[in-house]
């Protein structure tokens, strides 16, 4: 049997809003209520760090000032302001779900509504739902199951399915979500707003993975990790599968100025992204005109995926044989197509190499 910790919702609720109105970060969209610009933030934060995130916000933002303007972009340009973050499919969700948006006529403002756009799930349903609408929602990121799982002592995997209907049930009762919460903020609001932003706050500053900051925790007393000095064990998480390694090739064919490149397709990583002659698991053949190794064993990890490539470029007077799919591009313009990380590293060799 676990131990289990007893705190109930109004005390969590006005510990946690009662620190966060002195120590809460100041964000540029939490200056905002506008769904768009909160959704916006949502998916560029899903799986990338606020410092990074923060200026394809505001990139996004300033291009796309309204969900209108981002429905009517092409995908490809949508793909090329998202360049550089990863994680691809969320930039074609965004732009199929402001479409969504645009052909419903208004942005959803309920959580059952919110979630059924394209690339939005429980998660970002209800961070939406409380940022933009204040209502009553938990939304349960990274920073709060490990908030949850060391203040209630809980030791089931954050990653399992049962944990997450586990986390899910404590975080709507520690948020009072079933009864009546009778928590307000200083401003006379309802709390789901500040509540939300409180936790991801806690969790990101002072419940930290490593050395917690415990003693500045409005939790502490009633935590159970921090008692039974368990904050190094919780929260727990199931191995995964490991990553595979794929090996490939990228060959840069620069003939009289042009560049072969293709769109990558369905079904595989990248996908609708662009990129030059590539081999995988077989040789680079021999071409005619000069081919140089730019880079020898260049390693790039994904989530489920290790690359490892080689760089080569070709100059040559006769434009190779290249299979379906490809197109000769002016070099000059070839960064202004939307690529995978990995590829701008090898422009980056190619252009450096010109001098
Ligand atoms: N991570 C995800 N969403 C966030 C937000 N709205 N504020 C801070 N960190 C976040």
């Amino acid at each position: 049997m676990q131990e289990e910790a007893m705190i109930d919702a109004s005390a969590f609720l006005s510990a946690l809003i009662g620190w966060y109105e002195r120590h809460g970060r100041d964000l540029p969209w939490r200056h905002t209520h506008d769904p768009y610009a909160i959704w916006l933030s949502e998916i560029i934060l899903q799986q990338t760090r606020i410092a990074q995130g923060q200026a394809y916000w505001e990139r996004f933002m300033q291009r796309f000032p309204t969900v209108q303007q981002l429905a009517e972009a092409s995908e490809d340009e949508v793909l090329k302001l998202w360049q550089g973050l990863g994680y691809y499919s969320r930039a074609r969700n965004l732009h199929a779900a402001a479409r969504q948006i645009v052909a419903q006529g208004r942005f959803p403002d309920t959580l059952a509504d919110i979630q059924r756009l394209k690339g939005v799930g429980p998660y970002t349903a209800s961070a939406i739902a409380a940022f933009a609408f204040n209502r009553p929602a938990v939304a349960i990121d990274g920073n709060a199951y490990r908030v949850f799982a060391r203040l209630m002592g809980i030791h089931t995997p954050i990653n399992s399915s049962e944990g997450q209907r586990e986390f899910r049930i404590v975080g709507e009762r520690l948020f009072g979500l079933n009864g009546h919460a009778t928590t307000i903020t200083h401003q006379g609001e309802a709390p789901w707003r500040t509540a939300n932003s409180a936790l991801m706050d806690l969790g990101a500053t002072l419940c930290t993975p490593q050395a917690p900051a415990c003693p500045e925790c409005p939790l502490e007393d009633q935590c159970v990790a921090y008692h039974a000095h368990l904050t190094d064990t919780l929260p727990v998480k199931q191995k995964t599968v490991k990553s595979r390694t794929r090996h490939l090739a990228y060959v840069w064919v620069r003939c009289q100025g042009h560049v072969a490149l293709h769109r990558r397709g369905e079904g595989d990583i990248w996908q609708g992204l662009w990129e030059p002659l590539v081999y995988e698991d077989q040789p680079v053949p021999t071409f005619q005109g000069q081919l140089t190794l730019l880079s020898k064993g260049v390693r790039h990890v994904l989530t489920h995926r290790v690359i490892i490539a080689d760089f080569y470029l070709l100059n040559t007077d006769k434009r190779p044989a290249t299979p379906d799919g490809y197109v000769w591009v002016n070099e000059e313009e070839a960064t202004e197509y939307a690529v995978p990380r990995l590829v701008e590293k090898l422009q980056e060799m190619v252009e450096r190499g010109k001098c």
